[in-house]
């Protein structure tokens, strides 16, 4: 089962900032999750559409340029990153799994992207595009036919993992706790991987090892491989 780092190793560093990313990428895990909010100007690595909870700013992220939220305190004197800090740190080894929240101008998305893609050697297959908004995630598959793209859901559907395949996802990430032996089968059967957030105790891990889950999202990336690790023994 694959370990991905989510909002980077956010359980001990923090959430979206570089030395989350970066302890992420240190313990070397199979992929690293990041939250994309766009500013008035640029892509911002931050989970919510509000500074309030994680920085030292107040007000939409949206209604701010990258210059004035980059004078911001996203934790322990840290700033919000940039998406083109995010493709510099990035070691092209690990998966990086980029999450569309509240995000407009795809176009300059596309564009960025395909560029760092260029002038970084960024593998293809080391990109992972994931939303809650399937209409986005369809834009973007229209767009760029190659992008691994993951359909995030917070629910059993009722026709289970068929939404996903619609859309021609790569993945269908779910809520651990809306997940279920049926769902996880049926995105098998469906040639989808199945990841499950956020999942960060044993008993938890335990659960998505008996459903046959591909890979987690979790807070604790170190904690968490060493677990599986101590399973294979
Ligand atoms: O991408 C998995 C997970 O991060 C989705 O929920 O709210 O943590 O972004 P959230
Ligand atoms: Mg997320």
């Amino acid at each position: 089962m694959k370990v991905f780092a989510h909002r980077g190793a956010s359980g001990d560093f923090p959430e979206n900032t570089k030395s989350a990313i970066l302890e992420a990428l240190k313990v070397d895990v199979d992929g690293i999750e990041v939250d994309i909010q766009s500013s008035l100007d640029d892509y911002m690595v931050i989970h919510d559409s509000w500074l309030d909870r994680t920085t030292s700013g107040k007000g939409r992220v949206s209604n701010f340029t990258a210059h004035e939220l980059s004078k911001l305190d996203a934790g322990n004197g840290e700033k919000i990153p940039t998406l083109q800090q995010l493709f510099d740190w990035n070691n092209n080894k690990s998966l990086l799994n980029i999450e569309l929240k509240h995000t407009f101008a795809l176009e300059r998305f596309v564009a960025q992207l395909e560029q760092n893609i260029e002038a970084k050697k960024i593998s293809k297959a080391n990109i992972l595009v994931s939303s809650f908004d399937h209409h986005q995630l369809q834009w973007l598959k229209n767009k760029l036919p190659w992008l691994k793209i993951g359909a995030l859901t917070s629910s059993i559907p009722i026709n289970y993992a068929k939404f996903a395949s619609d859309l021609n996802a790569y993945s269908v990430h779910a809520d651990k706790t809306f997940i279920n032996k049926a769902f996880a089968e049926d995105a098998k059967k469906r040639g989808l991987k199945i990841y499950a957030y956020t999942v960060d105790r044993e008993e938890d891990i335990a659960l998505m090892l008996e459903y046959g889950i591909d890979g987690i999202f979790t807070n604790y990336p170190a904690r968490t491989k060493a677990y599986l690790l101590s399973l294979q023994k």
